[in-house]
């Protein structure tokens, strides 16, 4: 029975275990999709944080509301974990509307958006998750779908094909994307209002693990929650797994109630560091500075000695990296800074770019 080697040890233990990757990746998968249902602000209201692409989007909805019209498309962009599809659906519950739900990756040929295009009532809202990854094809025939509202479905192969416009009623689409560099100028171009999601500050990131708390019914002081919010990477999904993950710890192992103790105990087993970095973030510094000498060095590179893929390593430890001022995107690759030297207690040799002595040399170049 492979669950022996188990039987005996902490459940917490076990627990961690399986836990450890879901911490230390920003997507949502499985039963995490579940839990953050319900923790989902459903209005504009709701949305803690991100004061600025609040005010704009409720402008935007506002006045479509009262033209009585569909809003302009719209592109959220920025990090895993910010947001995006909690805006997504605000908007559509926000103009009472359904909304429609596919990804980049699921549509690979035209005719999928064909098919999706084809069944919207007038009004839906279409989401488009992972925009930035849809096919070639499919972009192209989304750039007609959102201007004119029509696109041409072909029939047939080779000379013998025919074209046929297929009217669509006027939608709105949402597109969320990671990468809003990656998307293509004519679509980019195509969205009336673009919302850049920025990582939040510990303030607010208190106040929705206070919120999320409340709504999970854990008992939480305000020491505790300010230590969640502090480690969680300037981001929500995070604050809320923290909580989930401090709450087991505060269960199994003390009285119930997430204490300052409590989070920093449960936080070192979970291996999240008193900054908030957690493994992948801490394995790419580490690997920067040990194994290259703090660089610079390729993202590809650098994503194969974590043995992760370049782009978990690009759109998810890196914004992170650099915004906390550790890693700096040079056009000759990644770079430590000193500050990520001294994170990881080192010093950085002679010469390397991280050496604040070497900043205090003249360039003879
Ligand atoms: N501004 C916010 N206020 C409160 N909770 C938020 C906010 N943004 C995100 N969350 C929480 O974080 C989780 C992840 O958000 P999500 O919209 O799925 O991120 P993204 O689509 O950008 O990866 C959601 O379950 C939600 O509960
Ligand atoms: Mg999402």
């Amino acid at each position: 029975m492979h669950d022996d080697q188990y039987s005996d040890r902490d459940p917490l233990a076990a627990a961690e275990e399986h836990h450890l990757r879901s911490l230390t990746v920003a997507e949502a998968d499985g039963d995490e999709r579940a839990v953050e249902a319900a923790l989902r602000p459903r209005s504009l209201d709701e949305v803690v944080g991100q004061q600025r692409v609040r005010d704009q989007l409720g402008l935007v909805l506002e006045a479509a509301r009262r033209r009585e019209r569909c809003p302009d498309h719209v592109l959220l962009s920025g990090p895993p974990g910010l947001g995006k599809t909690t805006l997504a659906m605000i908007i559509a519950h926000e103009m009472s509307v359904p909304l429609r739900l596919t990804s980049g990756p699921a549509i690979t040929h035209a005719g999928d958006l064909a098919a999706i295009l084809s069944g919207l009532n007038e009004g839906d809202v279409l989401f488009i998750d992972e925009i930035h990854r849809m096919s070639r094809p499919a972009e192209e025939m989304l750039y007609m779908a959102m201007e004119d509202f029509r696109v041409d479905v072909v029939i047939g192969k080779g000379p013998g094909a025919t074209a046929i416009p297929l009217e669509i009623p006027p939608f709105t689409l949402v597109g969320a994307t990671t990468r809003a560099g990656l998307l293509p100028g004519p679509l980019r171009d195509r969205f009336g209002f673009t919302a850049q999601l920025e990582f939040y500050d510990p303030r607010d990131l208190d106040t929705i693990v206070h919120r999320s708390a409340d709504l999970l019914g854990v008992e939480l002081t305000s020491e505790g929650s300010a230590q969640i919010a502090f480690r969680s990477r300037g981001t929500p999904r995070i604050a809320n797994r923290l909580l989930r993950r401090v709450r087991d710890y505060a269960q199994v192992r003390a009285g119930g109630v997430v204490t300052l103790a409590v989070a920093e105990a449960a936080l070192e087993l979970y291996e999240v560091d008193d900054l908030g970095l957690d493994r992948l973030d801490r394995g790419v510094i580490d690997v920067l500075c040990r194994r290259f000498g703090g660089g610079p060095v390729g993202v590809s590179t650098l994503a194969v000695a974590v043995g992760e893929e370049r782009e978990t390593v690009e759109e998810v430890a890196e914004p992170f990296l650099v915004r906390i001022g550790f890693l700096a995107r040079t056009p000759r690759g990644r770079v430590a800074t000193p500050a990520a030297w001294a994170h990881l207690g080192l010093t950085p040799p002679p010469g390397a770019v991280g050496d604040e002595r070497a900043l205090f040399e003249t360039d003879p170049g």
